[in-house]
């Protein structure tokens, strides 16, 4: 009988080790798109040497027994504290898109937040994993676009498809210089247009005109926010807060919580990493708002800092990305239990039975 001497592609063991297999499946434009940031690229660069950065202060001899990654968000029991993010056109990683990644995230007890400009209408989505107890919960993230009552109809869409709060994305009013894109000659395929938009009336100023010109017809602001919470009544999430007077300012208007976000270094480039960010909110908020945070977290070392800093949960983007082109649904249900298995052995090796125990004492002595 034959022998085979070809060598399989190593297991993947770490979030890096599926970024490394992703980039040799993407074709180059493609992989530009998903890894790349804004500019020079210096927030995407610090958001992962932020977290690598901090030091944890492991406590010894604490008992464990009983130990768990359980938690409250948004009135519900989550299994663990990993959410994956909403990431456009998922289809270019894989055919799988999003539904693979939903489904993923639903038999590993993850949440999973939509995408306005996601290749998978959102109904399709919510049918295949709402029914399904163990999974985390189901948010659609929203691109403020420039006519109010289409927004209003993308919210009351979402809530009769069965999604559960609605994540307004506040740090993306004109997309970044993403030069590492442009470089590459990226653009998307015919077909991977955004589904929940094919029939947004067209803008009353004109695209050749620039992006100040246009931006007061389509960027959001606090009133947009307050005007679609009178009339939704889905729970309402900020993503990309950084400044703790913006944090306070969406506390007094009522938000259900905020995602601590840079947009994953692909809008503003050298804004703070959230490393930076979220002790300072969380301090000035006081503990008056539900706190994710997201940008570089790529170990479950980094999970278990997110939470010492005052998230209560995070979101990850691209590694789930990379399992997404590795394998489909299996490679991003993959990514997330290497990340919650990292997670649990950070919490057993500082001494943290619960994710209660996660305080800014394991990241400083005094
Ligand atoms: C390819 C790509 C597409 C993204 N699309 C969206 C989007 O549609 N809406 C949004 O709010 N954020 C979007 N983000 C930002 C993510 O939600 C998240 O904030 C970021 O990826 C977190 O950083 P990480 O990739 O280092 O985990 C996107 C990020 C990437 C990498």
């Amino acid at each position: 009988m034959a022998v085979s001497h070809i060598t399989p592609p190593l297991q993947p063991v770490t979030l890096a080790d599926y970024e490394a297999q992703s980039r040799e499946k993407l074709e180059p434009g493609i992989w530009a798109y998903f890894s790349g940031g804004a500019a020079d690229e210096l927030t995407l660069r610090r958001n992962t040497e932020a977290w690598q950065s901090l030091e944890l202060w492991p406590r010894v001899l604490r008992p464990l027994t009983g130990g768990h990654t359980k938690l409250r968000l948004a009135g519900r029991e989550l299994a663990h504290p990993i959410l994956l993010a909403p990431v456009a056109h998922q289809k270019l990683a894989h055919p799988d898109g999003e539904l693979g990644s939903a489904l993923a995230a639903a038999a590993q007890g993850a949440g999973y937040v939509l995408s306005t400009q996601s290749s998978t209408p959102m109904e399709a989505i919510a049918s295949a994993v709402l029914d399904d107890p163990g999974r985390g919960p189901l948010w659609f993230q929203l691109y403020w676009q420039h006519d109010r009552a289409f927004n209003l109809a993308l919210a009351q869409r979402a809530q009769a498809a069965g999604y559960e709060s609605l994540v307004l994305t506040a740090d993306a009013p004109v997309s970044g210089a993403r030069d590492r894109e442009r470089r590459s000659g990226f653009t998307l395929p015919t077909g991977m247009g955004s589904v929940h938009l094919q029939n947004l009336p067209a803008p009353s100023y004109q695209p050749s005109e620039t992006y100040c010109a246009g931006l007061p017809a389509h960027a959001p602001c606090w009133e947009d926010i307050a005007w679609l919470q009178e009339r939704t009544p889905l729970p309402i999430w900020l993503k990309g807060v950084l400044h703790p007077q913006d944090a306070l300012q969406a506390k007094r208007l009522g938000v259900a919580g905020l995602i601590v976000s840079n947009h994953g270094g692909r809008t503003l480039d050298t804004a703070p990493t959230t490393t930076r960010a979220l002790p300072l909110i969380a301090r000035a908020l006081e503990g008056g708002l539900p706190l994710i945070v997201d940008g570089g977290i790529r170990r479950g070392t980094d999970v278990l800092k997110a939470l010492a800093l005052g998230a209560n949960a995070v979101l990850i983007g691209r590694p789930a990305m990379h399992g997404l082109a590795v394998d489909g649904a299996l490679g991003v249900a993959r990514v997330i239990r290497l990340l919650r298995d990292e997670l649990e052995i950070a919490m057993a090796l500082t001494g943290c039975r619960t994710l209660d125990e996660a305080t800014p004492a394991l990241l400083s002595p005094s």
